[in-house]
């Protein structure tokens, strides 16, 4: 939908974009930098220089970057609303509820808002990008996933004419962060957290970081965006990394993989036809055993890639920061220069924000956790007795899964007996491990880790 955003209003923002910038933390802090220190690229690109009027924050009074234009602070959210000037709603504060609440009521008053709060997005982006197609005004959201990388304008623009099959990504720099560190530098999970935290790439609330939530909303919008699917976070089934241990990552070394986390989605096709109703979305976030000589298993610290694979373009990577206050605020200042183009011209939705129409988007069957197929590396914790290994093996071949390569690590009880096994279904995987736990000798849960490939 193109439309006319008022003549009197492009008449305005002629002479600037005017901005209201909601939350101040580490991303807003860089977008006032950035706004700073490329004010004049910008308005070559832009042709009208764009113009922070407010800022909301939660308390005015606390300490600030220099960057940040102290009298411009306030705690007055509804002020920003009720201002008639400002164009464009800038929000980065976070958080669910009252973020929505925000991002609602500027979308009902007529302002574009752009936005990097990919939890409001994941949850209620089908409510609020409606509202915004109703009230004729963008709403953008490229910070919202993998931070600096712009895969959110490749899904929505680039990769307009094709179809893509599969997305396998790594999205969460905190969880990816922990795991190189973990497996480079033999640090714990818990100092590799505080140091996540320490350069700002984890979360206010780092659960989420670790427990795969983050990696989920983020995935659930690159699925909609992907296959013009509604996906909710409740369609993915999702698993941490705080399982993880120094062991299970040397030991996927020697079978010639790294344990980094992923968030995948692809299409599945029905075995009988190729039809679209038989087409089901396998979603998943956990995190995965892939080949050490793959992309994926190449990226480190807290940068993040997604491995898209085209129906036409075929296999393509983009990768780089992820989280981080300047990466986070280039796309956000990128996405207000896009929606600044359109109120220069007096258009909005030209670019649909989900990449599909709205009235186009498709509900597609969720494929059973169950039912997804892949290798798995299974560790048990075991006292070395006659006999364990035949029982495990035992247990495995009656549930059909069937061992490619096997060890046991450890000379003092409990020992590790680690596996790879051969393709399986999940469901049959979960069965045998329920009655391996059960297992005589069998002294801890066992650890299951898929293989992606
Ligand atoms: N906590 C997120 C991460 C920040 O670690 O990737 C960017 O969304």
């Amino acid at each position: 939908m193109v439309g006319c955003a008022g003549a009197a209003r492009v008449g305005d923002v002629a002479q600037s974009i005017r901005i209201g910038l909601i939350g101040c933390g580490v991303v807003g802090t860089g977008i006032l930098r950035l706004l700073r220190d490329h004010a004049g690229s910008i308005e070559s690109r832009l042709g009208a220089p764009l113009d922070i009027r407010r800022i909301v924050v939660r308390d005015a009074s606390s300490a600030r970057d220099e960057v940040v234009p102290r009298n411009l602070l306030s705690t007055d959210a509804q002020a920003l609303l009720d201002d008639s000037e400002i164009d464009i709603v800038v929000e980065v504060m976070g958080g669910v509820s009252r973020a929505g609440e925000l991002v609602r009521a500027a979308l009902e008053r007529g302002k574009h808002v752009v936005t990097a709060n990919k939890a409001l997005l994941a949850e209620q982006g089908d409510e609020l990008v409606t509202l915004a197609e109703a009230r004729s005004v963008d709403l953008y959201f490229e910070a919202a996933v993998a931070g600096g990388i712009p895969i959110i304008r490749v899904l929505r623009e680039a990769l307009a004419s094709d179809q893509v099959v599969a997305l396998r990504g790594i999205v969460n720099g905190t969880s990816n962060y922990i795991l190189s560190r973990m497996q480079s530098e033999g640090s714990s999970f818990e100092d590799a957290l505080r140091e996540a935290q320490a350069a700002g790439y984890a979360e206010a609330d780092p659960t989420l970081d670790v427990n795969g939530g983050d990696a989920c909303h983020k995935l659930a919008i690159l699925a909609t965006l992907a296959f013009g699917a509604r996906v909710q976070p409740t369609d993915v089934p999702t698993e941490g990394i705080e399982s993880i241990t120094a062991g299970d990552i040397e030991f996927a070394k020697r079978f010639g993989f790294v344990i980094k986390p992923l968030a995948v989605a692809r299409q599945v096709l029905g075995a009988s036809s190729p039809e679209q109703h038989s087409t089901k979305l396998d979603l998943r976030v956990h995190p995965a055993l892939v080949p050490q000589d793959s992309v994926l298993a190449s990226i480190p610290g807290a940068i993040n890639a997604v491995h898209i694979e085209g129906a036409m373009l075929g296999p393509c990577v983009l990768s780089g920061p992820g989280a981080g206050a300047l990466p986070t605020a280039m796309s956000v200042v990128s996405d207000i220069v896009d929606v600044g183009r359109n109120l220069l011209i007096g258009a909005h939705g030209r670019v649909p924000s989900r990449a599909f129409r709205g009235d186009r988007l498709k509900t597609i069957p969720i494929q059973d956790a169950g039912d997804h197929r892949s290798r798995f590396y299974l560790r048990t914790m075991v006292r070395d007795e006659p006999g364990v290994l035949a029982a495990i093996a035992n247990v495995l071949g009656k549930n059909h899964v069937s061992i490619e390569q096997m060890f046991q690590d450890g000379s003092d009880t409990p020992v590790a007996v680690v596996m790879l096994t051969h393709e399986a279904r999940e469901r049959d995987v979960t069965a045998a491990l329920k009655q391996i736990d059960a297992l005589a000798n069998v002294v801890s849960a066992a650890q299951a880790i898929r293989v992606e490939h």
